[in-house]
């Protein structure tokens, strides 16, 4: 028999009163499971999924699996899935189909489906139906038992399904093959509780619950002990940091001072939510100069109508206030933004208040989307009236606004000199290096290859929209 444990979205709407507890990872009593055999791990979405191959990388590499490059060579590929949009859910889907053709050639090869997409029922359904090929499918919230189900799959010949609708205790120290040497994903709380009505996430990943400050502190001060050099502090909502902490005011605010006094070179945070925006916030990121001048705020709308149907807790009024006090207390911020159009009854003048906003915002960046019905959430079953063609029309004319937005963020730093974190060879020619300012402007310029992962100065020559053009100093 196959091990079944569905998901059940109703459950996973469902907030308990429950304490979050704590707990270490206990390694397991498995040892050298992967002797001599490969993985690869493919990732979709967001840095939460980045963060949580990053763990999978680290339970598998402690089992003495080695990365691979190719599903050709790998024993283990798992796929790290994204529900935010239906276009999301058909490339998994896309991929899953071709992979079948793989596992005739090489029938031991493990195939898994790890992430958001199988806390969906219907998704788990049409997994067991259709992609008969897949061995494990397993959800965000037992990401730590991986190990167990892979030992069991490869013992047993059999198929796993493990998907929990809760999200249980927070893990602490649990092994991590980090992506970057320099760069690292924090996470310093998961789910989310603000259910805004066309969002899955709080359904796929549970209630809001926030990492213990000793922890994160930690683990900041083991990176910059092995130099890294930029740390993104993540949570689907970061300023909610430490709301659900019962015996404790410990706020965002207060973390993000005690991480800058750290010393690390670079301090980014993401996402962040206008309505926990608290002038305390924006006072800490004035202060420190380690904590760096761009904040991801993401808006989703211009018109209060909309505004209220999402249930985003804000008016454009309010949101405008905010970012003028944000530009005035932090003058050099680059803001960006998210952006829906499309969602249901949206009108041609709410649309224009999106864009009247987007001008106002002075934005230098913005991810633009349609809005895509997600099943079991409010927003799936409100009429809609919008045309796919006139949502993409809206999509097209927000974005010739987005880019100038682009365009003249990056115009500002052109005759400057910008310090720049070095990355590494540039995509498209492999004599230029590229990196990252502060203001999280993508620099282009002419260097050597040993000064990858350091931060250097950069004389900007010229902007172009993407990117910028410079001359090391
Ligand atoms: N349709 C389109 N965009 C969505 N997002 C979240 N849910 C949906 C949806 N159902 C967008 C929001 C969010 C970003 C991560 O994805 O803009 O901020
Ligand atoms: Fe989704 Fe809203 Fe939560 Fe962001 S704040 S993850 S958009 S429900």
């Amino acid at each position: 028999m196959d091990k079944l444990h569905k998901p059940d979205l109703k459950q996973a709407r469902k907030r308990s009163k429950d304490d979050i507890q704590t707990k270490e990872y206990q390694h397991s009593e498995i040892i050298n499971l992967g002797k001599g055999k490969k993985y690869l791990i493919q990732t979709h979405g967001c840095q939460a999924n980045e963060a949580d191959t990053e763990v999978l990388s680290g339970l598998l590499e402690e089992q003495a699996f080695i990365k691979s490059n190719s599903i050709e060579e790998t024993d283990v590929l798992i796929i790290n899935t994204c529900a935010i949009r239906e276009n999301a859910e058909n490339k998994v889907f896309g991929e899953l189909g071709r992979l079948k053709s793989y596992k005739k050639v090489n029938p031991d090869l493990i195939i898994a489906v790890a992430g958001c997409m199988p806390q969906e029922e219907d998704v788990v359904e049409r997994i067991l139906k259709k992609y008969q090929h897949v061995d494990i499918v397993f959800g965000t919230h037992n990401v730590n038992k991986f190990i167990e189900y892979l030992h069991y799959v490869m013992v047993e010949k059999k198929r796993l399904i493990e998907v929990y609708s809760k999200e249980g205790d927070i893990i602490e120290n649990l092994p991590q093959a980090r992506d970057h040497r320099f760069k690292a994903w924090v996470n310093i709380m998961f789910g989310c509780d603000e259910f805004c009505t066309y969002c899955i996430v709080p359904y796929t990943r549970g209630k809001e619950r926030s990492r213990q400050k000793d922890y994160i502190i930690r683990e900041v001060k083991a990176l910059l002990n092995n130099g890294y050099k930029e740390i993104t502090l993540l949570g689907q909502n970061v300023n909610s940091y430490g709301l659900d902490f019962k015996d404790s005011n410990y706020s965002f605010a207060n973390l993000l001072e005690d991480l800058a006094k750290l010393d690390i070179p670079r301090i980014k945070f993401t996402t962040s939510h206008p309505k926990d925006f608290s002038d305390d916030i924006i006072e800490i990121v004035a202060k420190y100069d380690n904590i760096i001048p761009f904040i991801h705020l993401p808006v989703q709308s211009g018109s209060n109508t909309v505004l209220k149907k999402m249930n985003r807790k804000y008016t454009k009024e309010d949101y405008l206030t905010l970012v003028d006090k944000i530009y005035d207390k932090i003058p050099n911020i680059s803001l960006t933004t998210d952006i829906i159009v499309g969602f249901p009854t949206e009108t041609e003048e709410d649309f224009l208040e999106t864009l009247d906003l987007v001008r106002k915002s002075k934005f230098e960046g913005a991810y633009t989307f349609v809005y895509s019905p997600r099943k079991g959430t409010p927003a799936a079953s409100y009429e809609n009236n919008i045309s796919k063609e006139e949502a993409k029309s809206r999509l097209h004319r927000l974005n010739e606004l987005v880019n100038e937005g682009y365009r003249r963020g990056n115009k500002r730093f052109e005759h400057e000199t910008v310090k720049v974190l070095v990355e590494g060879p540039s995509k498209t020619k492999s004599d230029v290096l590229s990196g990252y300012t502060e203001n999280n402007k993508l620099v282009n310029f002419k260097g050597d290859s040993s000064i990858i992962g350091e931060i250097v100065e950069v004389y900007i020559e010229e902007a172009k929209t993407w990117s910028l053009y410079g001359m090391i100093k």
